[in-house]
């Protein structure tokens, strides 16, 4: 076989040159061209060589849209962010931090589905030696019998040994560290990172393997991160949260196969990771006494309800311009509600700093928080504690109306499980059959809700 022609393409434009230069002759674009592989002959071994079928254009109605088989992966939370378990022939990325336990959770997983379920697992590294794996795999107490290691940074030699070792679920660990022979640039670089996931995406779609890729996310944001592969998988999980903390989150920010934006929480143990299936309990700080400045609000992260404290401080301000500071919620979303509060409350805070966080490093994405923003503000401005058993949810329009929001019911009955008394909703959004033990206030106007406080 011929070695593949090497051609220098625009990230920007798409211009393919022979040769690299600073600029794109094409679009003018700076530091864009990046080396890759020019398309090969529909005749090459590249895209025949994991299933002899010969491609045929079919009509969609026959079709079979059975839903793929489900791999159980052995941690609920897990499953729930994959939407319900991994699919066969799917491309997990599995990107975070360094050292925020990728590793653990893949070898935990895999461990699993081979010591409990008799599947065929293969778990390659580029990045750790055999002993060390199973250091870890020592550490996590996890039955290792079946799993199948394989320690290679070749995407070719990987790929022929996949090919004969026929694993049902394939680990690569990390993407980083995989070159291929058909380029020259060094492992890691975009032009290396995304032919060798292209061609483990056209493995596991021949095959039906299952693979999971590992990414790291450097700090400085290089471009070789995980990014450039986002649009080429199934399905694109992030590690949340701090390396040094306790709690981990994984949120799927892409997945063909469940819900985008939903969350899996996990806790780093002596032991690996373990699943926390109550997270509203873990994020909220519970005060000894009420404080102002603070409410509860019941937000949605994917299908699952969660409870976070949404906390404001306003404060006299020594600056001509007073400030503006979220953490958690978009800055410009605070400046509407103040400005809407001023209008139709009747509460100015043109005066003062206005400080707005969402307590547990979760971000609001959804506008459901808006009534609960402009609760703590007020709270905090007259210096007043809210009572501790309220929960508060709905979205607050530019003309004072409070408006309904998704998922209203469950909203209420994950609070009434956590025990709150009380709940400030929107009228659209009280369920015909209340949770018992919480008493529903149904508001429509903000007015009405300032009101109730
Ligand atoms: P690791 O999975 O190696 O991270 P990554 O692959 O994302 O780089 O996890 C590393 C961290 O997790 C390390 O700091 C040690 C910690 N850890 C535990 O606290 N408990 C355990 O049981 C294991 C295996 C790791
Ligand atoms: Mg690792």
């Amino acid at each position: 076989m011929k070695a593949p022609k090497r051609i220098y393409q625009c990230e920007q434009c798409g211009g393919q040159q022979p040769k690299w230069t600073g600029q794109c002759p094409d679009c003018q674009a700076w530091n864009t061209l990046i080396e890759s592989v020019a398309a090969a002959q529909p005749t090459s071994a590249r895209h025949t060589s994991y299933s002899g079928e010969a491609p045929r254009i079919i009509a969609l109605s026959e079709v079979n849209p059975a839903e793929a088989p489900r791999l159980p992966t052995g941690l609920s939370e897990f499953d729930r962010v994959l939407g319900g378990g991994l699919v066969e022939g799917s491309v997990v990325l599995l990107g975070g931090d360094p050292g925020i336990g990728k590793s653990t959770l893949l070898l935990q997983s895999l461990a699993f589905n081979t010591g409990a379920r008799k599947i065929r697992a293969l778990y390659v590294s580029g990045e750790e030696s055999s002993s060390q794996i199973a250091l870890r795999a020592e550490r996590l107490k996890v039955p290792t019998g079946d799993l199948r290691l394989l320690i290679e940074t070749g995407i070719e030699r990987i790929l022929a040994l996949a090919v004969s070792e026929r694993p049902q679920v394939m680990v690569i660990d990390s993407i980083q560290t995989l070159y291929t022979e058909t380029l020259q640039s060094a492992p890691g670089s975009v032009a290396q990172v995304r032919e060798c996931a292209a061609q483990l995406v056209r493995f596991a779609k021949a095959t039906r393997t299952a693979i999971y890729l590992v990414g790291h996310v450097t700090k400085d944001g290089a471009l070789a991160g995980p990014r450039v592969l986002e649009h080429m998988v199934d399905a694109v999980l992030y590690f949340e949260g701090e390396v040094s903390g306790r709690y981990r989150l994984v949120r799927a920010f892409k997945n063909r196969f469940g819900a985008v934006n939903e969350l899996g929480v996990f806790a780093m143990t002596d032991g690996g990771l373990r699943e926390v299936t109550n997270p509203s309990a873990m994020l909220l700080s519970r005060h000894d006494q009420p404080v102002p400045g603070s409410v509860v609000m019941v937000t949605r992260e994917g299908t699952r309800p969660l409870l976070v404290e949404v906390q404001a401080l306003v404060d006299q301000s020594a600056l001509g311009n007073p400030r503006r500071v979220t953490v958690g919620l978009d800055q410009n979303r605070l400046s509407m509600l103040l400005a809407v509060l001023n209008r139709h409350g009747g509460i100015a805070t043109s005066g003062c700093d206005v400080f707005a966080n969402i307590v547990g490093g979760v971000r609001l994405t959804e506008t459901a928080g808006d009534l609960a923003i402009v609760m703590a503000v007020l709270s905090s401005l007259r210096d007043r504690p809210l009572p501790p058993d309220l929960v508060v949810f709905g979205e607050v329009g530019l003309a004072g109306e409070v408006r309904p929001v998704q998922g209203g019911p469950e909203r209420l009955r994950e609070a009434a499980k956590h025990g709150f008394k009380r709940a400030i909703v929107p009228k659209a959004n009280v369920p015909k059959t209340l949770p018992a033990g919480l008493e529903v206030i149904p508001v429509t106007r903000l007015g009405d809700a300032l009101g109730e406080i």
